[in-house]
């Protein structure tokens, strides 16, 4: 696989923002989910010293910066008491004049073909902004809090290269306080392991670009995709983790040839007489069940498993290969675009599939999770590489990419949610082990 060669992005286009589609099934799962949450709310647990005075400041405070320098942890760690109640991924952009937290010069994390700086993007204003919730405040990531809470943990991405990226931009947001050691068991960079020595910590990153087992692409660029066989390559690993990352969706815009039972039921984009061609979220739904499916045939998986929401694509003025391009250098506002075409399809196919999973996950005391970035990163076109991803006399297929982030960039607050929901579980087990305590006692 070439580094770059993720997303071949998808669908019928409509670069201009016109078709008014409000996210409703994710609101209504938020709703569902808020509600939970409000229902089990109780004070933090976490191995911490000290709480520091939760705040209860909204919209006004800003979350202190956190240096080096002014490090002692317990003064770092600060939870806004909002969050319980607050849909931290409905919200807007807000200017951040003390990001990015880190450079190219000081991670070397960095993928080259995210690495916009030194191919010469011209502006910077894109890494000056963060998240900012409608109802709370997201605190900017606190890499020592972070790695306090995966102390003795371990953590894998499984999916494509946008998950890769996202690694990428944790191993930077992490520097501060650490590097990993290489503890790679392969050769192959697509399956890469790194270890935080002082936190006994690791994070892995398994190549799984379509979540299910396949093959190929043939000479003529065919795919095949076993739609309702696991993918051993991350299936067969997953007792090793407490954490689980997953991500998809861009691949499946390739000509696929689909089979089920081992025999061919469809294809996208193959061409061939007697085949029925489906949509690619066809495909898309289907291994996103048969992923829930293999997390939940582990019988000693324990840990919780995070669905990363599917990551909107920017072309503008053209599809990628019609010299369509992400030149845009602000992040918009809410008002100003809303999710349609494949980004739409995408998103809502993977909503259906989450909601089916986590019922029979949570019957089986499973954990899924969402971490529901799309909106905040529809909102975000000014994130990409586009042409600064190479040199402009490099031969790449993805020549604009307005698939993947630059680093620094956007992508790096999805750290910030990472940490945040890393929290919200620490609340919920605290709750749950209260409740077995008090069961006990009782019976
Ligand atoms: C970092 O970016 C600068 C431009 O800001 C560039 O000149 C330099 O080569 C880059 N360094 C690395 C190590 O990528
Ligand atoms: C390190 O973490 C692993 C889990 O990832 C755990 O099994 C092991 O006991 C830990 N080692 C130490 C020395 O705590
Ligand atoms: C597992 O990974 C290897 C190495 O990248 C790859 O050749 C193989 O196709 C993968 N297996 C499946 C089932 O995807
Ligand atoms: C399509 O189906 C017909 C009738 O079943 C069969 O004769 C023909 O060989 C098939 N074509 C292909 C390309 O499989
Ligand atoms: C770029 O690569 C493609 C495919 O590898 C090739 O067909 C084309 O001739 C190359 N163009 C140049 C200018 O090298």
């Amino acid at each position: 696989m070439k580094p770059n060669s993720v997303g071949f992005p998808h669908g019928k286009n409509n670069t201009t923002y016109q078709t008014l589609i409000h996210l409703s099934t994710s609101k209504i799962l938020l709703l569902i989910t808020l509600t939970l949450i409000t229902l089990t709310v109780i004070p933090l647990y976490f191995p911490f010293h000290k709480f520091p005075s939760l705040s209860s400041h909204r919209s006004s405070a800003s979350p202190a910066t956190i240096s080096p320098e002014n490090h002692p942890q317990d003064s770092l760690i600060s939870i806004d008491d909002n969050h319980h109640k607050c849909d931290v991924f409905s919200g807007e952009w807000v200017p951040n004049p003390n990001a990015p937290y880190y450079h190219n010069t000081t991670c070397w994390a960095i993928h080259e073909h995210q690495n916009c700086q030194k191919y010469g993007r011209p502006d910077s204003d894109y890494m000056k902004w963060k998240w900012k919730p409608d109802e709370c405040n997201l605190p900017v990531f606190n890499p020592y809090q972070f790695l306090e809470i995966v102390r003795d943990k371990a953590l894998a991405f499984v999916g494509d290269s946008v998950g890769r990226n996202q690694m990428q931009s944790l191993i930077c947001m992490l520097s501060r306080v650490e590097y990993p050691i290489d503890v790679s068991k392969t050769k192959d960079e697509n399956f890469k392991r790194w270890y935080y020595v002082s936190y006994n910590f690791t994070m892995a990153t398994y190549w799984s670009p379509f979540l299910v087992k396949f093959s190929g692409p043939t000479e003529t660029g065919i795919f095949s995709l076993y739609l309702d066989e696991f993918d051993e390559n991350w299936t067969n690993h997953l007792e090793e983790f407490n954490y689980l990352v997953l991500n998809g969706g861009h691949w499946f815009s390739r000509p696929s040839l689909y089979y089920e039972n081992n025999e061919v039921v469809g294809c996208k984009f193959c061409q061939k007489e007697n085949i029925t061609d489906y949509p690619m979220t066809f495909g898309y739904r289907r291994a996103l069940r048969t992923a829930y499916k293999g997390i939940m045939s582990r019988k000693n998986f324990k840990g919780v498993t995070i669905l990363r929401t599917f990551a909107p694509v920017h072309f503008e003025g053209g599809e990628w290969n019609e010299g369509g391009d992400c030149i845009r250098t602000k992040p918009l506002r809410n008002n100003e675009i809303r999710l349609e075409g494949s980004n739409l399809e995408m998103y809502l196919a993977q909503m259906e599939a989450f909601n089916e999973a986590q019922k029979k996950a949570s019957e089986n005391g499973l954990k899924f999770r969402l971490m529901d970035i799309t909106q905040p990163m529809l909102l975000r076109p000014d994130g990409h590489p586009s042409k600064y991803g190479h040199w402009p006399n490099e031969n790449v297929t993805l020549y604009n990419d307005c698939v993947h982030w630059c680093l620094p960039g956007p992508i790096d607050t999805w750290s910030d949610f990472l940490l945040h929901m890393l929290k919200m579980e620490g609340r919920r087990s605290a709750q749950e082990k209260l409740i077995q305590r008090k069961r006990k006692i009782a019976s």
